[in-house]
């Protein structure tokens, strides 16, 4: 079978002139500020409901029962004023001291209960207006009250939620509204580090009482048979008003620049009362230009629901026009040209901040893999934040969008639609993936679960195909087909590890094109070169756990590189992350896997891939680094991370051997320790195309800061990562350094938290210290809102010279936000 598909995104970039500013007709407000956070469960007895008399006593089960007069935290009027203030995202797990006695699949830190609250004031000329509620994301399970009204449970937390509040506002002079939200983060839903709190944004939304439902436009480009390509767009309209309504809907093209470049507009559409209704549209574009990995070209699409030529309502969604092709011999085309998948799968999860990711974040951790050559990335095991999807659409990366939970009963499908709903616009995503390893995949029960899965998704979106990751069940005991397993029922068979059965799979699904949905595992620590089985792993790319069984990531990729037909694969991790203390626990309380630390920092499988997959030049890297004081003569095992043809490898300038690089193995030596410069000169058919050296540095005399940007956003949300090494007497910085700093930060913004990549590390993530761990460490600043000016961070470690930087704040208009009133 071949799928030819077309696809896009949904978020704000460009803001291009046309039939209605969105600004001007909805308003969509941050929330994420001036949270009341308490951490512990709070007792129910208490009737703080400022309701009046209280005429049952203690007993308040009669009160709690009604509309308006919950009970406790969640009551209009309790007394929240000794609680701590949060601004979202709010991680309060990562903020928790480790704890060996903690779930070791968590990360080791204590979870629980905790409550949040929040106040705000509507003017009058509100009334009338449709007000939503809107989370991104509360992990695990949450109640939220509205004015002492229960109005959600959430079962998931990934999936992002809307609460119509309308009926339920105060209005005018004087008038508060209370949002109270309980979290209850002892359950799990992974065995990885999920976090506890708020940890996406929240957003209150205010718009006509005729509006575009949350996620519902549907605009995904699609090229015809002739070649032209066209935007099919489906428009759900939703009417909270008190009678009938009828609208139309016109859709625009803009291009960056913020002309309007095709539009149409649709028939009336009539929306019964408290009804939905999709008005459907269809805008041909003539020789838009392609969105592809190396030239992402974004458009925009505005969406104006109009009565009588007047405005209600805007949306603006971004969007790409790009082909996809998973083809059964052949694999994954993009725009009509083969494109392997070099893809990596990520947890959620970062140094300092926990799975409360700023959205700049997204970007610097999808630039870092695309610096590996990456070209794809597996949101594992669970829906993105959007913001992720924006910055993969922004930058080219190609996303496979997972849910969380293989499950076909009504709840968890209604989960499902809302991923494909969301997320059905982003040209970056090509794959939708129903299930991680699922007990039931090799079975009737498993097909079954997937065709209901598969069927859901498709009546929402069917230009890209689906796919599970699954690491059994594709073969029967004698080798060939299993009749009954969840593959027969998706598009794409995903194929975790079992390398050695690719050929056998291959043969048992002619018809199904294929992808690695899962591979790798290699575990290492970062700066580490050997291995202390009690707590690192060394560095070299050749320890993995069993189930990997493909011995490294050269060897995984090889056998994926050897199969053409397959669409590419996601090595188990680009990131490291929290819990999963692989192949350790205690005192490891994050993985030993990921390409890159916690923090972003490269290890040898960082270089690795580079050589295997950036193919556009030449690529040349040594480890391990060359401070061996101690070990002078004896072996060093040095492995050169190239896609040269030949390395030749030189010792203070004598040379040691020149040898042939194996495509995918590299090459090795073992090198007699004696201090100084260790060179590599990479050649392509004999000519010299490469060259890279280690130095043996001397101590640490200075410190030395970097910021990944030199200027952010006066925002209170735009957030910059600063490296901290330690550097010797020649500038050089020294890899062995293991050292602590004190920080102290000047100017309009705040140290969010601070990281360097050491899975044992049990320090504190926020606050003004940090260890460097094998010569680095990370400090994450973030601005604050309306803040202009400057940064100015500092670094000091005792006896070493200190480093100071600025990072300059740019004033840019606020967010439009809910400011916060007093109850
Ligand atoms: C896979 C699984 C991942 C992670 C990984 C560790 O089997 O899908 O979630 O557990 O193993 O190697």
């Amino acid at each position: 079978m071949t799928l030819c598909l077309a696809a896009t995104n949904s978020a704000v970039h460009a803001q291009p002139a046309g039939v209605a500013s969105s600004a001007t007709v909805r308003q969509t407000l941050s929330l994420d500020e001036g949270w009341r956070f308490h951490l512990g469960d709070i007792a129910r007895d208490s009737f703080a409901g400022g309701q009046g008399v209280n005429l049952y006593g203690p007993d308040i089960t009669y009160h709690g029962a009604k509309a308006g007069s919950a009970w406790g935290a969640a009551a209009r009027g309790y007394d929240d004023t000794g609680w701590k203030r949060v601004d979202l995202p709010h991680d309060w797990v990562v903020e928790q001291p480790f704890d060996e006695k903690a779930l070791k699949q968590q990360g080791y830190r204590p979870r629980g209960i905790a409550w949040y609250r929040r106040t705000f004031a509507l003017p009058a000329s509100d009334r009338g207006k449709n007000i939503e509620l809107q989370f991104d994301g509360v992990a695990t399970h949450c109640t939220v009250y509205v004015n002492g009204t229960e109005v959600r449970h959430s079962f998931s937390g990934y999936a992002s939620f809307q609460i119509d509040v309308t009926p339920m506002m105060r209005y005018g002079d004087g008038a508060v509204n209370t949002i109270a939200v309980r979290v209850d983060a002892e359950d799990t839903e992974g065995w990885w580090y999920e976090g506890g709190g708020i940890y996406r944004h929240a957003w209150l939304v205010k718009r006509s009482p005729v509006h575009i439902a949350t996620d519902g436009v549907y605009a995904n480009p699609v090229k015809a048979a002739d070649g032209g390509w066209m935007i099919p767009a489906e428009v759900t309209l939703a009417n909270t008003g008190a009678g009938v309504a009828s609208a139309t809907v016109d859709v625009g093209v803009f291009d960056a620049a913020g002309r309007r470049i095709a539009g149409a507009r649709s028939a009336p559409v009539r929306i019964d009362a408290q009804g939905n209704a999709v008005a459907k549209v269809a805008v041909p574009v003539a020789a838009p230009r392609l969105w592809s990995v190396e030239s992402p070209t974004l458009y925009t699409v505005r969406t104006t629901v109009l009565r009588d030529d007047s405005p209600l309502d805007s949306v603006d969604t971004s969007v790409g026009f790009r082909t996809i092709r998973f083809d059964v011999h052949k694999g994954f085309f993009l725009n009509g040209q083969p494109l392997k998948l070099k893809g990596t799968s990520n947890h959620q999860d970062h140094a300092g901040v926990g799975v409360a990711v700023p959205d700049s974040l997204w970007d610097f951790r999808l630039r870092k893999l695309k610096e590996m050559g990456s070209n794809a990335y597996r949101t594992a095991h669970n829906p993105p934040a959007k913001e992720l999807l924006d910055a993969a659409d922004r930058l080219g990366m190609l996303v496979m969008d997972e849910t969380r939970h293989f499950n076909a009963s009504p709840e968890y499908l209604e989960q499902l639609r809302w991923l494909v709903r969301r997320d059905r616009n982003h040209p970056s995503v090509i794959l939708w993936s129903l299930f991680n390893e699922e007990g039931l995949e090799v079975n009737e029960e498993g097909m079954e679960i997937a065709r209901v899965m598969n069927a859901v998704v498709k009546q929402l979106d069917t230009t890209r195909p689906t796919t599970g990751a699954q690491n059994k069940g594709q073969l029967g005991p004698d080798g060939k087909v299993n009749p009954k397993n969840a593959a027969h029922s998706l598009d794409v068979v995903g194929i975790n590890y079992q390398a050695e059965d690719y050929e056998r799979i291959r043969a048992a699904y002619p018809d199904k094109p294929i992808v690695s949905s899962e591979d790798t595992s290699q575990v290492m620590t970062r700066g580490e070169y050997t291995t202390d089985w009690a707590k690192v792993v060394a560095s070299y790319d050749d320890v993995y756990p069993g189930w990997a069984a493909t011995s490294s990531a050269r060897g995984a990729w090889e056998a994926i590189a050897r199969q053409p037909s397959f669409a590419g694969g996601f090595a188990w991790t680009g990131f490291a992350y929290r819990g999963e203390p692989t192949p350790y626990g205690w005192p490891s309380a994050s993985s030993h896997f990921g390409a890159l630390d916690l923090c972003g920092f490269p290890k040898t499988e960082f270089y690795v891939r580079q050589a295997l997959w950036v193919t556009d030049k030449p690529v040349l890297t040594l480890v391990p680094h060359w401070n061996w004081a101690g070990k002078e003569g004896q072996p060093v095992k040095v492995l050169a991370a190239t896609n040269a043809d030949t390395v030749a490898l030189y010792l203070n300038g004598k040379l040691i051997e020149e040898k042939k690089a194996d495509p995918f193995q590299m090459v090795t030596w073992q090198v007699p320790y004696a201090p100084g410069r260790l060179e590599a000169v990479g050649k392509k058919a004999g000519r010299e195309v490469a060259r890279f050296a280690v130095e043996t540095t001397g101590e640490p005399v200075a410190l030395r800061l970097t910021p990944d940007r030199k200027a952010i956003s006066g925002d209170g949300r735009d957030a910059v990562p600063v490296t901290v090494e330690a550097i010797d007497a020649q500038g050089r910085p020294v890899p062995t350094a293991n050292l602590a700093v004190a920080l102290e930060l000047g100017g309009p913004g705040a140290i969010i938290g601070v990281g360097n990549g050491d899975p044992n590390s049990h320090e504190p993530e926020k606050g003004n210290k940090v260890t460097i761990f094998n010569g680095l460490a990370q400090v994450i600043l973030q601005s604050r809102r309306a803040g202009s000016g400057s940064l100015a961070l500092r670094a000091a470690s005792a006896g070493l010279k200190p480093s100071e930087i600025t990072i300059a704040v740019r004033a840019v208009p606020a967010l439009p936000s809910v400011p916060v009133v007093a109850e």
